[in-house]
């Protein structure tokens, strides 16, 4: 077989075989298929596309170039929930400890932040003394006792996706829909789930910025999951303003608290158990999706979700009285209030650009060697669609800096304030499955 060829055959618009599929990712991985070829090949997958059966091959082929992570010794069915990346998207601390708490097992592989996003493991790692670097065996332990553990990524989880990946990036072909989709499936597959709740963001701080894209997406991986024996269902949901009120690592743990108590922002709460629903589901712990959202509304209402979370803290060597004493969280030195300049209604949150006024106060990074602050980010007062009178505040900042006014452009920047009243929009688009 000859790579030349089946750069042909796809340009062309045809169809690979799973072997040929094969041959090119292993080639690639060993080093054998150079870059240029493989650069070639990535942009007729962006003119000619992919069909089912060539992603689902793609998929595994990615999957089968490194580690597989192996859960079987986990009772239960594993579901994993991915998310496409969002700002302030707590739902991970949240969801966790609330599926748990109704016996579903969360064998959670969780990665850091990067750009105007936050990663699950930062914000963990607020919380004094927990370790989110545990073995296998301890993991797979610590899920059959607890129902929940949370570890870092780490092996040589689908090594041909990380280099396809870096290549797509230099190559203007990151956004194709089956390369897409093939690449976070593989990384899930690879984690080691039975099912899979994906949860696609559309809007103005999703990756996918409009609602027919994050649609198509959405198919495609559902498709994948559901082709190669994993069950998938996908929730679109808005990223068209940060989720929640904070923004900021230690700040969005006082938040997933807040959620598990029951007094959570509106859109966090909903998102998870629309989510959380689905998990529930496919794990086979509720008949339909309504008794599902019954099961978590009561472990809510109980305080078990809570429970639920502390032990989780304290199996991984967190301290739990955090959660009755959030002020053990590191906090930040200052807090300033970004003020309206004027009255009216909130009509637009640019959630990227809220995203990196948090990363540029020391909340993210902007790369991957940039050290963050635990204690720092943003508390979001308004949201689109709130009156707002002026000189109320909008946005208050916890810094650790005295001079934030690069961070206040970036909020006014980011804040529409409209004369006329403005429709609130959808949380949930859409759920596929
Ligand atoms: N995220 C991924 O993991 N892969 C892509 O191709 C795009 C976004
Ligand atoms: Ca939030």
């Amino acid at each position: 077989m000859r790579m030349v060829d089946l750069i042909e055959k796809k340009r062309d618009g045809g169809e690979l075989t799973n072997d040929e599929i094969q041959f090119m990712i292993e080639g690639y991985t060993k080093g054998d298929i150079p870059d240029y070829q493989i650069s070639a090949f990535a942009m007729a997958v962006f003119f000619k596309g992919m069909t089912q059966s060539e992603s689902a091959y793609l998929t595994m082929a990615m999957v089968e170039s490194g580690d597989q992570i192996d859960l079987s010794s986990i009772n239960g069915i594993k579901v994993d929930k991915h998310s496409t990346g969002g700002v302030g998207d707590t739902t991970t601390l949240v969801l966790a400890p609330l599926v748990a708490a109704i016996g579903v097992p969360v064998a959670k592989m969780s990665g850091r932040g990067l750009g105007h996003t936050g990663g699950t493991i930062d914000k963990l790692e607020a919380i004094p003394g927990f370790n989110v670097e545990i073995d296998n065996e301890q993991f797979n332990n610590l899920v059959n006792t607890n129902k929940v553990a949370v570890v870092g990524q780490s092996g040589n989880l689908t090594p041909a996706d990380k280099k396809l990946y870096s290549l797509r990036d230099v190559t203007a072909t990151v956004e194709s829909i089956p390369l897409i989709a093939s690449s976070i499936m593989s990384k899930k597959i690879a984690s080691g789930a039975d099912a899979i709740v994906l949860d696609v963001k559309t809007g103005s701080g999703a990756f996918m910025k409009d609602l027919e894209g994050a649609k198509a997406l959405a198919k495609a991986m559902v498709e994948i999951g559901n082709a190669v024996g994993r069950q998938t269902t996908a929730v679109i949901s808005d990223m068209s303003q940060p989720l929640g009120y904070a923004i900021g690592n230690s700040l969005e743990i006082r938040e997933a608290i807040e959620t598990l108590r029951g007094k959570g922002p509106k859109d966090l709460v909903e998102l998870c158990l629309v989510l959380g629903s689905q998990m529930v589901y496919l794990a086979k712990k509720a008949e339909t999706l309504e008794e599902a959202r019954r099961k978590l509304e009561e472990v809510i209402a109980n305080g078990k979700a809570l429970e639920t979370f502390k032990a989780f803290l304290s199996a991984q060597g967190g301290d739990a009285s955090i959660v009755d004493n959030p002020n053990k969280l590191p906090s930040a030195q200052y807090t300033f209030e970004v003020n309206a300049k004027e009255a009216g209604f909130v009509s637009e949150i640019i959630s990227d650009k809220v995203g990196t006024a948090a990363m540029i106060l020391g909340a993210g990074r902007a790369t991957k060697e940039s050290k963050i602050d635990l204690a720092v980010g943003l508390v979001l007062n308004k949201k689109i669609g709130e009156k707002v009178e002026k000189g109320e505040s909008l946005v208050t900042i916890h810094s650790n800096r005295e001079d934030v006014n690069d961070v206040i452009e970036r909020i006014y920047d980011s804040y529409k304030i409209s004369q006329n009243p403005v429709d609130s929009i959808p949380l949930i688009y859409d759920e596929i499955n």
